[in-house]
């Protein structure tokens, strides 16, 4: 298993490129099969998540051909199978997109029940009640989750909880239902609406994604379409806090500024200088930033998946910070991981209290990523702590960021991706002179 060994201490200087959304990736790859017309999908993320959902598509018997290392030809008019169970697909959660996808064009699919980062029971209520509504009939048995349906007829949804997931599904089904579909309190993440905007792209008929209402009148099929992927809104953030934590000065190249603002206002809150451009953002932070608040919301509220990389930002900075999460009940687990560096850290609840400690009291340690983003969080700790960090666990980071050593040693950073067996590349690191 591989493992990132960090030297903190340098400042992040430089550019860095965005790659795709991976959420809005996953979402537009099952959506890519509903057509028996040939798609185009660019600007995919290259990450483990994406090529796990693709390699699923395949195995189902859609064509996919991968025309270089961000686009993919997808042609769904192969599919034979409509039974999605293997190991890699059980770790991701967007397995459970498929079935929006295949119901209307298929009337029964079966998919194993979803994975995912370890943040919360994270149950799937809102996609069942979804897919009932539109006439389904759901069965849970084996670890695998299966949908029937007859026929799928248009329905005026309200979903009890704010869903990414739920939301993008139900719009994937109730794209091929009969008559209009209306559902209520959707999640509006920017993801969201890319999906939404490419199933349009294909000749489907949605409207008021983006806002509370969506909805939806269905269409007998979906045709062809070349489309290209919004950038990662969540991996511009991560790469705004590595560059204020580093009290460094970086330009952050293929974002949409729009998508950025919850993040934006809380780090200028805290002492940093933004600078917005059309479609990139600067971030410098040439001093020890200060203590805020920080609560997680749905879209636009400040991200839940922007929370690790904030709490571990703020754990340097100065005063006392309190970092609310409301949306995940178990994604504070890595502030265990902080504590072996020194952090000063007390959850309560859903809650964590965080006091403020100096960078050169602050050491490196030996830390396990426990989930994607907590992943990220841990490294940019290692970037400013005082000594050598390791992170292991790294399978977590890379489902959800493409290159990031790579990226982040283009910007300064002292890091390597080297195996955890390897004793001698570890002594070989600590025994740099820097
Ligand atoms: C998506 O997960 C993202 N994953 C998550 O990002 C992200 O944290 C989350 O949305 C919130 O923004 C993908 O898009 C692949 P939800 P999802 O359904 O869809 C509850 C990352 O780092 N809920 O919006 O699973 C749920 O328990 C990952 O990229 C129900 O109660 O999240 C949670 O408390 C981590 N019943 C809340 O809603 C349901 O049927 C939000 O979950 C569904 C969800």
């Amino acid at each position: 298993m591989n493992e990132y060994i960090i030297r903190g201490g340098r400042p992040l200087v430089g550019e860095v490129t965005i790659s795709g959304a991976k959420n809005a990736a996953l979402g537009i790859l099952a959506a890519s099969i509903m057509s028996d017309e040939s798609v185009i999908v660019e600007n995919l993320p290259d990450v483990s998540d994406i090529r796990v959902l693709t390699q699923a598509i395949r195995e189902i018997g859609a064509r996919v051909d991968q025309i270089d290392q961000h686009t993919v030809k997808i042609n769904g008019s192969t599919i034979t199978d409509y039974y999605v169970d293997n190991e890699y697909i059980r770790k991701i959660r967007a397995s459970y997109y498929i079935l929006g996808a295949l119901l209307g064009k298929n009337g029964y699919v079966e998919v194993a029940l979803p994975g995912g980062c370890n943040i919360g029971s994270r149950p799937i209520d809102q996609h069942i009640k979804g897919f009932e509504a539109l006439g389904a009939k759901v069965d849970i048995h084996n670890g695998m989750i299966a949908v029937q349906a007859d026929e799928l007829v248009g329905n005026h949804i309200y979903f009890d909880v704010t869903s990414v997931g739920a939301t993008i599904n139900i719009m994937l089904a109730a794209t091929l239902a009969k008559g209009q579909t209306i559902m209520e309190n959707v999640a509006k993440e920017p993801h969201v609406v890319d999906v939404a905007n490419f199933l349009n792209s294909m000749g489907a008929n949605i409207k008021g994604a983006g806002t509370d209402v969506i909805r939806i009148m269905g269409v007998e099929k979906l045709h062809g379409t070349e489309y290209s992927i919004i950038p990662d809104m969540i991996e511009a953030g991560t790469y705004m806090v590595a560059a204020a934590a580093t009290q460094g000065d970086v330009l952050i190249k293929n974002v949409i500024p729009k998508h950025l603002e919850a993040i934006t206002a809380k780090l200028v809150e805290i002492g940093c200088h933004i600078e917005e451009f059309g479609d990139a953002v600067r971030v410098i932070a040439k001093k020890r930033l200060s203590h805020t608040h920080v609560k997680t919301l749905p879209y636009p509220g400040f991200p839940t998946d922007m929370q690790p990389q904030i709490s571990t930002l703020l754990m340097f900075s100065e005063g006392t910070s309190v970092v609310t999460e409301s949306i995940f009940e178990n994604r504070f687990i890595f502030t265990d991981e902080l504590a072996k560096m020194g952090a000063q850290v007390k959850v309560e609840g859903n809650s964590a209290i965080i006091v403020g400690v100096p960078r050169d009291r602050v050491t490196g340690a030996k830390m396990s990523a426990p989930d994607l983003r907590a992943g990220a969080a841990l490294v940019v700790a290692g970037l400013v702590a005082d000594g050598v960090t390791i992170v292991n666990q790294i399978g977590y980071i890379e489902r959800g960021y493409e290159d990031f050593d790579i990226k982040m040693r283009s910007l300064g950073a002292d890091i390597e991706k080297i195996d955890e067996k390897d004793e001698k590349a570890i002594t070989r690191f600590k025994q740099q002179v820097v």
